[in-house]
């Protein structure tokens, strides 16, 4: 049984990666419906909640019906961390979560994301300040290393856990390797079988299938998986690969009918969650991946896309309902486009 402080997750988690523009209270309802033990939000600056930025304050949005359910924040200073870390707390997620790992300009450039993995020393400097501020169980997500040349996370884990996080998370690649390439799973493995690392240790980085999945648990020993891009669109992911531990057997995927139902209430909780206009602007990056594999599509997209309100997409929606109804996908989980 895998425990963050009093969190019991079961034998070997699936959670759904923290992911800017994606994980969001609507995406992470689905996640959930379809099997995600544990979910993130997005990043949130740490800058930005001290502030008191509205864009940074609305990410704190959580549900109960989410949990166990973490808060990842970013950021290079630790005052504002500490600060942030109260504030956070105020909301009462189940845990807390660093992003030591964002590779993207405008966060390393001000030394935060994958910044810090070049300072050790004030990685755990601003992990304490952390892990001081806040009564939740802190955890961190981070990467090999800045490079080839210097992947370091073997010390980086020992000298995160002596700091008090209860959970790491690695995804395998460093942050010059941005998303590119393939992720390397060995030192994940070693760090997860090194003696003196006693928290939990969640591999991440294209996983996506239940063979995968699998293969990471038996060949790395890792406590769990997280999922990031390989639920965009499909979020039946986690519950293929919970089938798949189980029985060794592949559920069929899901048909026209389950898709659209799927993608129908992402975009409901999305306009409810984000108002009407927002709701309908930003569930058009999704409808791609919901659609992925359905021969002929484009023009049905291209109506989503250009649809302006709930009741016209939902419209369109009904159509490809009808218009594909008892066609069969043959494969699933191939990794999203975003
Ligand atoms: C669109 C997008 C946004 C992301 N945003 C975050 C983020 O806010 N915090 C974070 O720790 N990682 C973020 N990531 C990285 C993912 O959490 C994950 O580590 C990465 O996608 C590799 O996992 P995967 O191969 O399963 O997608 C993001 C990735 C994507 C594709």
């Amino acid at each position: 049984m895998v425990k963050i402080g009093d969190i019991s997750l079961g034998d070997f988690p699936l959670l759904l990666a923290p992911m800017e523009d994606v994980s969001d209270p609507p995406f992470r309802a689905v996640c959930k419906a379809q099997g995600a033990d544990m979910m993130y939000t997005e990043f949130i600056s740490s800058e930005g909640l001290i502030r008191d930025a509205i864009k940074s304050r609305q990410k704190l949005d959580i549900f109960d019906y989410e949990r166990p359910v973490g808060i990842q924040i970013f950021g290079g200073d630790e005052e504002p961390m500490a600060m942030s870390a109260q504030i956070v707390d105020a909301t009462r997620p189940d845990l807390l979560d660093i992003n030591f790992g964002c590779p993207v300009k405008k966060v390393v450039c001000k030394g935060a994301g994958a910044a810090i993995l070049k300072d050790v020393p004030k990685m755990i400097r601003l992990t304490s300040a952390v892990v001081r501020s806040t009564r939740l169980p802190v955890t961190v997500k981070t990467r090999l290393g800045w490079d080839e040349g210097s992947k370091n996370i073997e010390e980086v884990a020992e000298r995160l856990q002596d700091a008090g996080i209860r959970a790491l998370t690695i995804h395998g690649r460093t942050r010059t390797q941005l998303y590119k390439g393939s992720a390397d799973w060995t030192l994940i493995g070693k760090v997860k079988n090194n003696p003196r690392i006693k928290i939990p240790i969640f591999g991440n980085g294209d996983v996506t299938t239940p063979e995968e999945a699998l293969t990471m648990k038996n060949k790395y020993g890792v406590d769990g998986v997280m999922i990031g891009r390989a639920a965009i669109g499909y979020p039946w992911i986690f519950r293929e690969m919970k089938h798949f531990f189980q029985t060794g057997e592949h559920l069929p995927p899901p048909d026209i009918e389950a898709r659209v139902a799927v993608c129908r209430e992402h975009l409901r909780r999305s306009v409810a969650w984000k108002g009407p206009v927002l709701g309908i602007l930003e569930m058009r990056r999704h409808y791609g991946n919901y659609l992925r594999g359905l021969p002929h599509i484009k023009d049905f997209r291209t109506s989503l896309v250009m649809s302006k309100t709930l009741e016209e997409t939902e419209e369109v929606l009904d159509k490809i309902s009808v218009c594909y109804e008892g066609y069969e996908q043959a494969a699933s989980g191939a990794p999203a486009v975003v």
